[in-house]
């Protein structure tokens, strides 16, 4: 369907202040919509959504702008790589988060989630923040594998990286502003926070070279990975890979677990039940967690839902690398096609009374049309990593505190560019006993 100048005007303008609100200006009838003549098409049915990511994957690309931003601000890693290159370490980084791997890290996701919630104190707390800093603990321990010993490297790996983020954030809302190699002072603190970072991640592989304790930290199987010589992984490339990963991963997963707590907040009876299969994560001894964290049918349902509702990425983009066609539409080379996510996963076209929060709902009828992690080849590497730790930490917090929204006003979301909650989220909380 052709939006009329007039629509895509409109479009253009709400989402230069508001993308959420421009989602809900798309016209969600038709598969596809675009604007004769001008090079962007909105993919906005699952079947669209399809075609681009997975059936004609190789005619697209991720867009250069966003690519080369984050970038600049990370390194190159499997998240912005392209062709041979991206293949190359999707093959060497994938079996790190093979299912058995990533089970074997929820204990120390268990243990980190315990220690920071009975941290906690009763009455008023900023939840977005608390889950924030819970999830950089866990991956400073499950991604970079930060033990006691080098308790002091992962402090300083955690303050280079909120510098780091700072200025990716800005970059992605400042398209204009300079690149990285230019030297303003904004640029030159970065670069130098960068290769602090970078330092500080060679010394926790230096020490995992010479401690290899069996532990199942993503960094440390990658250092064992480095024995096997077919890989070709350098430390560099672990540095950067693991950048990568705390980039992607850490902030995606304190989104969706702050939106899943203010839903939670508003279903006591929800948040009992949630609260009821945290308890058996108390009670699971040393090997169980996994079997308990399988068998946790309602938090299933209310992460699938948070992740429905509040899709950390509310859209995903591509460019056409060469011409095509996408559900009878002409797409010439270089067209930007824009998946979006938050607006699919709400559309009522797919959905039955879509804006409910409905932890019951079977989000696989939706096939294609329910994507926050993407879909195809260069769907998350990460997911599985983020259900097991949302598991946890839904189970563990609410088994410990009963929470309610005091605020007269509800959050607002905002896009930052996570779908984060503007100015924080502040919930009550209270003993459960
Ligand atoms: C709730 C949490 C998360 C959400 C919603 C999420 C969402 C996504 C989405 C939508 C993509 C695809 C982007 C695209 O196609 O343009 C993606 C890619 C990726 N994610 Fe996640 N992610 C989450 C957590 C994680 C975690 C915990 C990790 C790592 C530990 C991770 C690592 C990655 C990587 C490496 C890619 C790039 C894969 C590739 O291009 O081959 N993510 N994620």
């Amino acid at each position: 369907m052709a939006i009329d100048q007039v629509g895509l005007l409109s479009l253009a303008k709400t989402a230069r202040t508001d993308m959420l609100a421009a989602m809900d200006l798309l016209p969600m009838t038709t598969p596809v919509a675009n604007v004769r003549g001008v090079p962007f098409v909105i993919a906005q049915h699952a079947s669209a959504a399809q075609q681009v990511l997975v059936t004609d994957a190789d005619s697209y690309k991720k867009p250069g702008v966003v690519r080369r931003i984050i970038q600049e601000g990370l390194g190159q890693n499997l998240f912005t790589a392209e062709d041979a290159d991206w293949l190359t370490r999707r093959k060497t980084v994938s079996p790190v988060f093979a299912l058995h791997n990533v089970e074997a890290l929820a204990d120390t996701m268990a243990a980190t989630t315990a220690q920071a919630a009975q941290h906690w104190q009763a009455g008023d707390l900023d939840i977005q923040d608390a889950v924030t800093d819970l999830t950089i603990r866990i991956a400073l321990r499950g991604l970079l594998g930060a033990t006691n010993e080098t308790a002091d490297v992962a402090a300083d790996v955690r303050r280079e990286f909120e510098e780091i983020l700072d200025w990716v954030a800005y970059r992605l809302n400042n398209p204009a502003s300079l690149p990285a190699t230019v030297p303003t002072g904004r640029n030159r603190r970065h670069r130098a926070a960068l290769g602090r970072m970078q330092a500080s991640i060679a010394k926790l592989i230096e020490y995992r070279q010479a401690n290899d304790d069996g532990s199942l930290d993503i960094l440390s199987q990658l250092v064992r990975a480095q024995q096997d010589d077919s890989t070709n992984l350098t430390d560099e490339a672990i540095v950067d890979e693991c950048i990568g990963f705390m980039f992607a991963g850490h902030e995606t997963t304190a989104a969706t677990l702050t939106w899943a707590l203010f839903e939670l907040s508003q279903y006591p009876t929800l948040q009992a039940e949630v609260a009821a299969e945290g308890s058996r994560l108390l009670q699971a001894g040393s090997g169980e967690l996994v079997e308990t964290v399988q068998s946790m049918q309602r938090t299933s349902g209310v992460i699938e839902e948070a992740l429905r509702l509040y899709p950390a990425g509310i859209s995903i983009v591509r460019t056409a690398r060469r011409a095509t066609e996408l559900e009878g539409t002409k797409v010439r080379r270089g067209t930007m096609v824009m998946i979006p996510v938050y607006a699919m996963q709400r559309s009522s076209l797919v959905w039955q009374s879509p804006n409910d929060f409905n932890p019951t709902r079977n989000h696989a009828d939706a096939g294609a049309g329910f994507l926050p992690f993407g879909l195809g080849p260069r769907r998350c590497l990460g997911a599985r990593f983020a259900r097991t730790e949302m598991h946890i930490a839904l189970g563990l917090i609410c088994a410990t505190w009963q929470m309610s929204y005091t605020q007269n006003t509800p959050p607002k979301p905002i896009v930052a560019p996570s779908l984060r909650a503007d100015g924080g989220l502040t919930l009550h909380l209270k003993q459960r006993t």
